[in-house]
């Protein structure tokens, strides 16, 4: 099976901490790159939407990433924040695994609502 164009190929799954997030540039677009304690990879927004502060920087907490600044918390799944003082969304990419490869997509693609991750 192979991916749509739109995927890049942005490291190894063993270039990600164990659980934690890695700074990504993929075409330019900084990247946070966050694998969560069950094993899921997401890529989210390196820059918070407070601060120009860098999230992958912060601390990783279940399913949301922690500004390292203020303490806002970021759903990594919607990119939403869920504590202030953040209120605007970081952007979440699609993620695929293809063998050892981590693959992202910065074409934005709507949430899906029937996804079960
Ligand atoms: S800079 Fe991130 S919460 Fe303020």
């Amino acid at each position: 099976m192979s991916l749509p164009a739109t995927y890049e190929k942005v490291c190894a799954l063993d270039e990600l901490p164990t659980v934690g997030a890695a700074l990504a540039d993929i075409g330019g677009e900084k990247v946070a790159m966050v694998r969560t304690k069950d094993g899921t990879v997401h890529a989210v927004q390196d820059t918070c939407t407070h601060g120009a502060v860098s999230l992958s920087e912060g601390e990783v907490e279940g399913c949301s990433l922690e500004c390292w600044l203020h303490g806002s918390r970021f759903d990594l799944r919607t990119g939403k924040p869920l504590s202030p003082p953040a209120t605007v969304p970081i952007r979440v990419y699609s993620v695929k695994i293809e063998g050892d490869d981590v693959y992202v997509s910065l074409t934005p693609s709507p949430i899906d609502e029937n996804e079960e991750s």
